[in-house]
C-alpha cells in the first residue's frame, strides 16, 4: 500500500523522540568518576542518566527514521514502544532509515545492533560512507547480515527521504556543513574534510514544521543560521559548557573547539546565540558528562533554563 505524503491526514504532524541527549561515553561514563557520573551513580535526584546521542522523527506516526545510531539503540528503542516491532508478524520493524552526521563511533556502531535482518537504508555523505567502509568498516560488516542500501547526501542539496518500498516518507533531509572534522580512527592530516560533520534539516512536507538537528557544531556559521531560518526546532551541539573543559577535567589535551564543539559558555558559544534565535524548541543535546550543566542544582543548569533553552533528556518528545 502507498504510504506517502499524499494521503496523510493533516492533523498528524512530524514527531521528534530525544532517544539519547548524551556525547560519547553517555552518563554516567563506564571508567568516569566525574561529579555528574557519581552523582548519577549515588542516585542523585538532580542528575538524569543519559544514553549516547541520537534521534527519532516521523511524519506519519508508523515509520521513523534514526538520526544517528549510538552504541545505546537496543535501549533506546526498548524504552521507546513506537521502535518495537509491529504486530501482527513474528520479526519486523518501524525503522524506515538512518541519517548519519558524521563517522564517530557514538553515532555509527549501534548499526552493528540492528544487524538481525529487516531492510532499511542508511543515509550519509559520500565522505561518511568512505570512512565507514574502510577505517571503520560497519557497513562492508553489515552488508553481510542485512538489506542495507547506502545512499550519499550531497551537501545542500534537499532529499525526498524514501521509505524502504521506494515511495515517499514525507519527510524532506538537506545537509548542512557544521564542521571539518574526521574521526580519530581516520589517518592523514591534510584531507579534504567536506562532508565530515553535517546537521541536518528535516523538513515535513505536508506541514512544513522544520527540525534542525546538529549534533556536532565546531562554531556559529552563516550556514548554520541560514538552516535554522523558518526551524520550529534546533537540536544543537551542547558538549561542553567551556572551550577548556576537556583541559580542566582532564579528559583531553585539546579544547572544546580544537574537538569540533562549540562550547555553550562564552561571548561566541552556542547559549548566547540560542538565547535570541526566533524558534520555538531550543534544546541541547550530546552532552558530555563532564559538563556541569547536567546538574540541575548548579548555576549553569538555571542560567541555560532562564534563557529559555532546555537542557535535553532522553525521553523529551514533541511534535513540530
Ligand atoms: C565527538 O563527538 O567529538 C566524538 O564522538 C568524540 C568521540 O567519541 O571519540
Ligand atoms: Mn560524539
Ligand atoms: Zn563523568
Amino acid at each position: 500500500m502507498h504510504t506517502g505524503s499524499a494521503k496523510r491526514p493533516c492533523e498528524i504532524r512530524m514527531r521528534v523522540r530525544i532517544l539519547g541527549s548524551a556525547a560519547g561515553g553517555g552518563l554516567p561514563q563506564w571508567n568516569c568518576r566525574c561529579a555528574n557520573c557519581e552523582a548519577v551513580r549515588a542516585g542523585s535526584p538532580d542528575v538524569q542518566p543519559r544514553t549516547q546521542s541520537s534521534v527519532a522523527v516521523s511524519a506519519d506516526n508508523r515509520v521513523w527514521f534514526l538520526l544517528n545510531v549510538s552504541a545505546d539503540v537496543r535501549q533506546q528503542l526498548l524504552a521507546f514502544a513506537e521502535l518495537w516491532p509491529p504486530k501482527p508478524n513474528r520479526r519486523g520493524t518501524t525503522i524506515g532509515g538512518c541519517v548519519l552526521t558524521d563517522a564517530e563511533i557514538d553515532h555509527t556502531s549501534g548499526l552493528l545492533q540492528l544487524r538481525e535482518g529487516c531492510h532499511f537504508g542508511i543515509f550519509s555523505t559520500e565522505l561518511v560512507h568512505r570512512w565507514l567502509s574502510s577505517h571503520f568498516p560497519i557497513g562492508t560488516i553489515l552488508a553481510h547480515f542485512a538489506d542495507r542500501p547506502w545512499a550519499h547526501l550531497t551537501l545542500n542539496d534537499e532529499l525526498e527521504l524514501p521509505l524502504p518500498d521506494g515511495n515517499p516518507s514525507g519527510l524532506r533531509v538537506r545537509a548542512f556543513e557544521t564542521a571539518q572534522d574526521a574521526p580519530c580512527f581516520v589517518p592523514g592530516e591534510n584531507a579534504d574534510l567536506t562532508g565530515g560533520v553535517i546537521g541536518l534539516e528535516i523538513t515535513d512536507s505536508v506541514t512544513g514544521g522544520k527540525l534542525v538537528y546538529a549534533p556536532g557544531v565546531a562554531a556559529i556559521s552563516e550556514t548554520l543560521r541560514d538552516a535554522v531560518r523558518g526551524a520550529s526546532c534546533i537540536l544543537m551541539d551542547g558538549t561542553f559548557w567551556s572551550d577548556d573543559e576537556p583541559i580542566q577535567t582532564g579528559i583531553s589535551d585539546e579544547t572544546a573547539s580544537q574537538m569540533g564543539h562549540v562550547p555553550v559558555q562564552g561571548p561566541t558559544g552556542s547559549l548566547r546565540w540560542l538565547t535570541d534565535l526566533p524558534v520555538r524548541r531550543r534544546i541541547l543535546v550530546h552532552i558530555n558528562n563532564t559538563n556541569p550543566m547536567l546538574d540541575e542544582s548548579g548555576p549553569e543548569w538555571r542560567i541555560v533554563t532562564e534563557c529559555g533553552v532546555r537542557v535535553g533528556v532522553d525521553g523529551d518528545e514533541f511534535e513540530l
